[in-house]
């Protein structure tokens, strides 16, 4: 699908580079010269968004390593004192700490177009793959960059969480133990989230080359869910959506900045500007608004166990979502029955989001149930019956067709 190269190396030392190490080949063939189809809607720029978040997270985090002390006599007093003392240490870490939320919600954005779109079915289940490899390491670089600033969230949020691993049966506590470096989450706890939170997003960026590369391969879906048929079904990269990209970004900047500028403080908890207390357990223990869903499917489960499995499933049952959705159709366009449902999904999602910020108790916890049993029928049973059973839409003869369906025959006005 990418076809033959294009490059032309147009100076001595171009042409010298070209034959040892094709990097500005690779550079063009992929991001100048890439044959796009034609009819990628904003939905399409949050891959670009992505790679802006991912890299602004490593930027700054290696700012803030710089003045940030992983122990836990210094590490709340070591976060004031880049609040306060180092040069615009404000700003980089409400960079920082907003920046993981703008990512999470592009991340969203980004899986649910997906979802919708079609764009895990053959042949990009190993994209699809990757993007859920990437989701898994974003929220475990997450959950232990909360811990860091060493406030009372931080403190409960990391016993909750490693707690988990003691339901597995027989080894579970030595588990829970090993993950600690301790008998409770401690000074060595602190300091080996550290050193993997700064090592994940590296992590992070090779899979993503990878997604990319993967990518590349098939070549891109599209609104329209058909196969790229000729050359007219494509543009080039560039100048078309680097520019649709670009604009979009900056869009998605200006919200960002209000976050950072304006309220800073929303999307956190108060209670992390209060120093950890081993003795002082907060009244409600709750994550990041990004990983609320997933907190409601724990604890809407009654057994510690069961619910471990249900939250650990709800992410796992994405690896296969390729093969549990049996319509060949790719987009949701064509799909009549399935783009209801799919709005239901994602009401869904988003009421398991509110439930995970409210007490497990009373009315709470039975919507909770009801929602996490619907996450789990949408991918085991409502998505396999869909594909027999649902009457696709026609679908146009090619991406060209859909766009200038009768208009390209007349002449014009
Ligand atoms: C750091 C996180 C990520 C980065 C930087 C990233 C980057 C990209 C980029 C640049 C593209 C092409 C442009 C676009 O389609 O928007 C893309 C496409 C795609 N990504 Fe991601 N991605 C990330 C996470 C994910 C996750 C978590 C998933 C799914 C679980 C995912 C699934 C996909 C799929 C299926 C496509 C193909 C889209 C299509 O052609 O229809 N990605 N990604």
């Amino acid at each position: 699908m990418s076809g033959e190269s294009t490059y032309q190396p147009n100076n001595g030392f171009t042409k010298w580079m070209d034959t040892r190490l094709p990097l500005l080949r690779l550079a063009h063939d992929s991001f100048v010269d890439y044959p796009t189809p034609k009819n990628l809607n904003y939905w399409w720029t949050f891959g670009g968004i992505l790679t802006f978040c991912l890299v602004t997270q490593i930027i700054t985090g290696i700012i803030l390593a710089m003045h940030y002390t992983p122990h836990v006599d210094h590490a709340f007093n070591s976060v004031e004192h880049i609040m306060r003392n180092v040069n615009h240490g404000w700003l980089i870490r409400y960079i920082h700490a907003n920046g993981a939320s703008m990512f999470f919600l592009a991340v969203y954005i980004h899986i649910f177009r997906g979802m919708y779109y079609g764009s895990y079915k053959a042949p990009r289940e190993v994209l699809w793959i990757l993007g859920v490899i990437i989701y898994l390491l974003m929220m475990a670089a997450a959950f232990m960059g909360y811990v860091l600033p060493w406030g009372q969230m931080s403190l409960w949020g990391a016993t909750v969480i490693t707690n988990l691993f003691g339901a597995i049966p027989l080894v579970g506590d030595s588990i829970a133990t090993w993950l600690w470096g301790g008998f409770s989450v401690d000074n060595p706890t602190l300091n080996r989230f550290f050193s993997l939170h700064y090592l994940i997003p590296f992590l992070i960026f090779g899979v993503v080359i990878l997604h990319i590369w993967a990518l590349h391969v098939p070549g891109n879906n599209n609104p329209v869910g058909i196969s790229v048929k000729s050359e007219q079904d494509t543009v080039p990269f560039h100048p078309y959506y680097t520019v649709k990209d670009g604009f979009a970004l900056v869009v998605f900047m200006i919200l960002f900045s209000y976050f950072v500028f304006f309220a800073p403080n929303v999307l956190g908890h108060a209670d992390n500007y209060i120093p950890a207390n081993p003795l002082v357990t907060p009244a409600h223990i709750v994550p990041e608004w990004y990983l609320l869903p997933f907190y409601a499917i724990l604890r809407a489960v009654p057994d510690k166990l069961g619910g471990v499995i249900a939250m650990v499933g709800a992410i796992f049952i994405l690896f296969v979502l390729p093969w549990l959705d049996t319509s060949k159709i790719r987009s949701a366009r064509y799909r009549p029955l399935f783009k209801q449902f799919f709005l239901i999904f994602v009401m869904n999602c988003l009421v398991l989001g509110y439930l995970g910020a409210m007490p497990a108790e009373g009315v709470y916890i039975t919507l909770a149930r009801i929602c996490t049993i619907y996450y789990f029928a949408h991918f085991l049973i409502i998505l396999p019956l869909l594909g027999l059973f649902e009457k696709p839409r026609e679908i146009p003869e090619s991406i060209s067709a859909s766009i200038l369906p009768e208009t390209a025959a007349s002449p014009a006005e």
